[in-house]
């Protein structure tokens, strides 16, 4: 870090407090962006491999321009007419499976999973929640309070139960599918269970389909849906969380929940859909959307407002225009196969996890009892040093995780895997 930089960080730190994240022992100064390219202040690019925001690349200038266009001509809530939010709504809302569906705007993920879990508990009549139990889906008053993935300072609630979710590469121990995904289904009973024993009535199941924030554990056929009638016998509903998962990145569908052969009652978006312009949603059926409308009112200042759709439509634009979903499932298998090529030579790869352009690399300190390697914050970093961005996740923070825009080439993956066979060797030493 020069001079500069320190000086911002310790102005930071004064200003927003040493608790507020920063990414990197040695934290980046970012100034510019372009496709699945960051430049520091000094000029330095970086691939970007972690950035889900800037889906369709960074400021890709269909985008821009469509953002800009608006915010020149006018930007006000949504409770005027206006062209962008109807055109938008009707478009986003024309992916999903249901028949006729109706959409709510916000302005982030948190705002969506909040406002999906006050309908939930308006349509059931329940208050219980059931989530995974490594999970994070947002920072308001109730989503923290179940969260599990983060150190929070709320209580974990008395109407919320936790179920882990399906993780095969640590939990097969020589099931078949159907056994490990009834292994799961059980616990998920029981966890429905204890919440009736205590009087409560189930609500909804909040899960992200592909359990990115668990570190994208292999899919075990069978277990979301048998979890979905479950909680529906239960008088729960289901809430699918497609901010991170959602808009094509699994590489076969729209969404991740349509991959793995859901239909969920409730589907809730953020991060990825404006580009980095914040705007979220909560999708179902329109007599969902419109009942709940009716009761409680449900006003957001910014969520959905004409810049806001403006963007959310130039992205899907630039989806469909550039092909991203198949170029999503295209590079993806591209990285799979070379990731199992990596594999082949660093014992401390563990597992492979690749689904469209959602990249994961499980590492271990002993490929015998998948002890999780203590070494991933190191190679974050190392790969950071090498100009390379990704990050990890997971319960033991040992998987590295790698969501690049869905612009992202294989040459751009022939440079990831080729600074991760780098890093890789010099960890191992
Ligand atoms: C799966 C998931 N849901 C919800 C959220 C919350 O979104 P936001 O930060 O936009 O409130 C996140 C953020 O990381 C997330 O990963």
């Amino acid at each position: 870090m020069n001079d500069d930089d320190r000086s911002l960080l310790e102005r930071r730190k004064k200003v927003l407090g040493t608790g507020t994240p920063l990414f990197y022992d040695q934290p980046l100064h970012l100034v510019r962006g372009e496709g699945a390219w960051v430049f520091d202040a000094q000029g330095r690019r970086y691939l970007d491999v972690y950035n889900n925001v800037p889906h369709v690349g960074h400021c890709h200038p269909h985008v821009v321009e469509a953002a800009s266009r608006q915010l020149a001509a006018l930007n006000i809530n949504t409770r005027y007419l206006h062209d962008n939010v109807v055109d938008y709504a009707e478009r986003l809302t024309a992916t999903t499976d249901y028949a006729q569906a109706g959409v709510f705007f916000t302005c982030t993920g948190t705002e969506s999973n909040e406002l999906a879990l006050r309908i939930a508990r308006h349509v059931t009549g329940g208050t219980g929640i059931i989530a995974s139990s490594f999970n994070y889906h947002g920072n308001s008053a109730v989503l923290a309070s179940i969260c599990t993935a983060f150190p929070v300072p709320e209580a974990f609630p008395d109407f919320a139960r936790l179920v882990q979710v399906p993780d095969p590469y640590r939990h097969r121990q020589g099931r078949t599918d159907a056994d490990l995904a009834n292994h799961y289904l059980d616990e998920a009973r029981a966890a429905i269970a204890s919440l009736q024993a205590d009087g409560v009535k189930l609500a909804a199941l909040l899960i992200d389909p592909s359990f990115a924030n668990e570190g994208l554990p292999e899919y075990v056929p069978g277990y979301l849906a048998g979890l979905v009638d479950m909680v529906r016998a239960a008088g729960g509903i289901v809430i699918a969380d497609e901010v991170q998962s959602g808009f094509g990145r699994t590489g076969a569908a729209m969404w991740a929940h349509q991959y793995h052969g859901i239909v969920p009652d409730i589907i809730t978006t953020g991060k990825p859909m404006g580009n980095g312009f914040p705007i979220g949603s909560v999708i179902s059926t329109y007599d969902v959307i419109d009942e709940f409308g009716r009761s409680a009112n449900y006003f957001n200042t910014f969520g959905g407002n004409p810049v806001a759709t403006a963007a959310g439509a130039a992205v899907l634009d630039v989806i469909e225009n550039e092909g991203l979903i198949a170029n999503a499932a295209r590079v993806g298998a591209y990285v799979g196969e070379r990731m199992n090529g990596l594999m082949a030579r660093h014992e401390i790869i563990g597992n492979v996890r690749c689904r469209g352009m959602f990249f994961g690399l499980e590492l271990v300190a002993d490929r015998a009892t998948k002890a999780p390697s203590p070494l991933a914050g190191k190679v974050v970093n190392a790969m950071k040093d090498k100009g390379v961005l990704l990050s990890r996740i997971g319960p033991f923070d040992n998987i590295l995780k790698m969501r690049p825009s869905m612009v992202f080439t294989c040459e751009q993956a022939d440079i990831l895997l080729a600074a991760l066979d780098e890093t890789l060797e010099e960890v191992a030493r």
